[in-house]
């Protein structure tokens, strides 16, 4: 039996070890990827505090990732159109197919959906294994892994920003977290006028700006009201991303909306949280929650934007900060777990 170097979480307690395990094997309607790039995400921070959100979610032993770019090396039987060689990105929720979703061909809504690096074993290592019907071809050759890497939060990003239409549409991102950073290009790209972003770290409001936010606010030194009044708006926003998962984001979100405005819910608050019924009532708010990509129109439309709009791709290619080797792993959780720069990625290829 081969052996990889994987990120490693034996057991139900904090941490991960960088040990040997077996390479994964591919199923018949498998491929299995060489990872060359991965990105640590918040789901990964969970797991490795193994704080309660881990806990209620995980299946452990398990290697975790998620967010990964890489050569297609060995396909199964019955793959008919991935080949080896095929440098891919990963879309980790893996569906069961034949829900009432899946067949109508709403997969993202699968009741049965599994995650990688959550419920089976991730990309945190020299090999993962998954459906061909996940792996996204690249078959624009400057994707760099960097970029690869992270179209799974670009496409958390996409699937949020093209919820609404936004010809015209002045619109209010709460959190400048990466996907806050990245839904800046994509409804700059989809025609939105005025983009106002907001965030309490100065590092990533910094990043906003020089993504091309129009306003950049620092909600614990203004308010949305001054906001709106700074930017000429009058009415209020017509469209609203929440992607910090903090409750008095919303609530703040709720009270600048104009009449019919539209929200599309990313973040995912840690407890129950209050809202103004009666506001989204009067106001005729509409309120859509987001999970995971569009399968796989949400990967069409980032293939396309990244390859007909530079600016988007030179802004989407800067929210990645910081790019370290895998065997620092511990010293890129604790990067991206300070949320003070944009996406942290790891870089497997020479490990
Ligand atoms: N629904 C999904 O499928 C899905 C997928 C991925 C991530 N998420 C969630 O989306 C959110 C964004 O992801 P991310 O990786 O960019 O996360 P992140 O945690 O890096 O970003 C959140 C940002 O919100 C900022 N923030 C904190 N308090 C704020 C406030 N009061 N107002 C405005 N901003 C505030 C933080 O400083 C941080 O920069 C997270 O809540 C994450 O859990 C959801
Ligand atoms: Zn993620
Ligand atoms: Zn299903």
């Amino acid at each position: 039996m081969a052996f990889m170097k994987a990120l490693y979480k034996s057991g139900p307690q904090p941490g991960f070890e960088l040990v040997e395990r077996p390479e994964p094997q591919p199923g018949p309607a498998d491929v299995k990827i060489r990872v060359l790039a991965t990105g640590i995400c918040g789901t990964d921070l969970h797991i490795q505090s193994w704080d309660p959100t881990a806990e209620s979610m995980l299946t452990v032993p398990l290697i975790p990732g998620h967010e990964f770019y890489g050569e297609v090396v060995e396909v199964g039987e019955d793959v008919r159109d991935v080949r080896p060689g095929d440098r891919v990105s990963g879309e980790g929720h893996i569906v069961c197919g034949i829900c009432r979703n899946c067949r109508a061909g709403r997969r993202q809504m699968c009741i049965h959906v599994q995650s990688v690096g959550v419920q089976r074993d991730g990309a945190f290592a020299e090999f993962v294994v998954v459906p061909e019907t996940n792996a996204w071809v690249h078959h624009d050759p400057s994707i760099t892994p960097e970029l690869g890497a992270i179209f799974d939060p670009f496409g958390n990003a996409t699937h949020t920003a093209l919820s609404f239409p936004l010809v015209g549409e002045d619109v209010l991102i709460t959190g400048a977290g990466p996907i806050g950073l990245m839904a800046i290009s994509v409804a700059r790209h989809a025609g939105a006028r005025k983009i106002a972003i907001t965030d309490v770290s100065p590092r990533r409001l910094a990043l906003a700006r020089q993504m091309g936010a129009d306003l950049a606010v620092d909600v614990s030194a203004m308010t949305l009201a001054e906001a709106q009044h700074e930017l000429g708006l009058v009415e209020g926003f017509d469209v609203g991303f929440e992607m910090s998962g903090r409750p008095s984001a919303l609530q703040g979100m709720i009270e600048n909306m104009n009449h019919g405005g539209r929200i599309a819910l990313l973040g995912l608050p840690a407890q129950p949280a209050e809202i103004d019924w009666g506001k989204v009532v009067t106001h005729m708010l509409t309120l859509k929650g987001i999970y995971g990509r569009e399968m796989f129109e949400t990967w069409y439309a980032m293939s396309a934007m990244l390859s007909s709009d530079p600016v988007l791709r030179r802004n989407v290619a800067a929210v990645v900060t910081d790019v370290l080797p895998a065997t620092r792993w511990e010293e890129g959780f604790a990067v991206a777990r300070s949320g003070s720069g944009g996406k942290v990625v790891l870089d497997w290829s020479e490990i």
